[in-house]
């Protein structure tokens, strides 16, 4: 069956308070809007729309990042959620399948929920997602018969009795397209808010004889983000879940509720992670590593065997071999760390690669960036970097090669070569003393003259 998502991401999100869409504000390091498209990708969908409007621009900027095929329809007055999904239509000329109707602000409908209303599309015309609500407060409410759902009906439309139905709208509906917009045609916006709801389609469709009804799924499944605060509480949600998660998968996290995850953080079986770590977007991590306390990681990889921090930061394209030792106040960014390599104490890797058993002291820089471009350095296998070295790139360092403390490296370095680049050490005999005298004279005539 092939599948369209249209994902309805036009809305301004008044309540969020913010220059940024409201689809853009970051869960777990993604914007909400990619957790959505990523819950429908699952069903490997042959198109998706996304419906934008409020800052068109950068949603349009941020759903191409993420996947390029894409298509990105714009609602220029946001009229309601039936006349959003039909912006769509151009853009799903010629498909012939079931679309899929998500919204942008609703991040955490999991995609065995979307496979099961797919199912229910066997045997009704229109399926749309409910949940039985905790509290239903202004949600629409699905009208039943039995198996069948009738209509749903806007809190605003609703009568009293109408208003004690618990089982409420989460706004997920799928239904074949072409069906989708031939119903969506026959909405009006005769109603409490003056929108074309989307909801209209139901009765519609029950009105020609077709089926309706309704899957089910937990509250939790169905959050919508409003406000900060309710962004707070779906990153709270979010990492609760991902943490025991990974509990669950073998990974031991020493004090979970101070970890933090991205929506796509990976860790192998056997991990150790201390107390406050962060895991930015785009960290995998082999088992049996360790990541010590207070160390923040992004766009980066970990091999079995690597120990990381504590108080180590490892940035996009930090690539760590296997038992990698990275120790504090250590920056790593766009490298390659081979095996075995240790790189212990306040030092800056950036845009470099470090071969084998290499050995990097403690306050080593690679100046990799003139203030326009950004160079390569390459560190040799088994080389032995002396403390406080400035590697002033572009530079290649000689495999089993030795550089002083304290150099400044301007050229390359042959193999197994010894590397010196510091003044050498002048020694005056008794001048120590001499200069303390001096100032100690000094300073007992200036508390005389006071
Ligand atoms: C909608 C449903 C309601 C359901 C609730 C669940 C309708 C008429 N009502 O109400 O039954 O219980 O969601 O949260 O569908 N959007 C657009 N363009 C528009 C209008 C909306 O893109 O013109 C987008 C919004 O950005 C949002 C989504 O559609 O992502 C839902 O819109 P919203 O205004 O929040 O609908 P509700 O009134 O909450
Ligand atoms: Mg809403």
């Amino acid at each position: 069956m092939n599948i369209a998502l249209i994902v309805l991401a036009a809305g301004k999100g008044t309540r969020m308070n913010s220059e940024l869409p409201k689809v853009l504000h970051p869960i777990a390091g993604d914007p909400m809007l990619i957790h959505a498209l990523e819950a429908g990708a699952m069903l490997e969908p042959q198109r998706t729309v996304v419906v934008a409007g409020h800052g068109a621009d950068l949603v349009r900027h941020a759903a191409l990042a993420h996947d390029a095929t894409i298509k990105v329809v714009e609602q220029t007055e946001q009229l309601g959620t039936a006349h959003a999904v039909a912006q769509a239509r151009p853009a799903l000329e010629g498909f012939n399948g079931v679309a899929l109707v998500l919204y942008g602000d609703t991040p955490f409908i999991q995609p065995e929920t979307l496979e099961r209303m797919r199912d229910a599309l066997a045997q009704n015309d229109v399926v749309v997602l409910g949940f039985e609500a905790a509290d239903p407060a202004r949600y629409g409410r699905l009208v039943m018969e039995g198996q069948q759902l009738d209509r749903i009906v806007e809190f605003k439309d609703a009568s009293e009795q109408e208003r004690l139905i618990t089982l409420c709208n989460s706004g997920v509906v799928a239904c074949k397209a072409d069906l989708l917009f031939d119903l969506i045609d026959a909405v009006d916006n005769t109603n409490a808010s003056e929108e074309y709801y989307l909801t209209d389609i139901v009765g519609l469709a029950r009105e020609r004889g077709l089926t309706a009804t309704a899957v089910t799924c937990n509250e939790a499944e169905t959050i919508g983000i409003n406000s900060r605060g309710e962004l707070a509480r779906a990153e709270a949600g979010f990492q609760t879940r991902a943490r025991a998660t990974l509990l669950e998968d073998g990974v031991t996290l020493v004090a979970p509720d101070t970890v933090f995850l991205a929506r796509d953080t990976v860790i192998g079986r056997d991990t150790l992670v201390e107390p406050h770590v962060v895991f930015g977007p785009g960290v995998t991590v082999e088992s049996g590593a360790t990541i010590r306390a207070f160390s923040h990681l992004e766009g980066c990889h970990v091999s079995r065997g690597s120990i990381v921090g504590p108080y180590a930061r490892l940035r996009p394209g930090a690539e760590l071999a296997e038992h990698v030792r990275i120790g504090n106040f250590v920056e790593i960014k766009n490298a390659q760390i081979a095996e075995g390599v240790k790189i212990n104490h306040l030092s800056y890797i950036g845009d470099a690669t470090v071969g084998a058993a290499a050995n990097v002291g403690a306050g080593t820089i690679t100046c990799n960036y003139d203030g326009v471009m950004k160079h390569h350095t390459h560190i040799g296998a088994g080389a032995f970097i002396g403390s406080n070295t400035m590697l002033v790139a572009p530079v290649s360092i000689g495999e089993g090669a030795l550089t002083g403390s304290g150099s400044v490296i301007t050229s390359d370095v042959e193999p197994h070569a010894l590397a010196l680049a510091r003044a050498p050490q002048v020694e005056k005999p008794g001048m120590a003393r001499k200069l303390f005298e001096m100032l100690k004279a000094k300073k007992a005539k200036q508390q005389r003259g006071s």
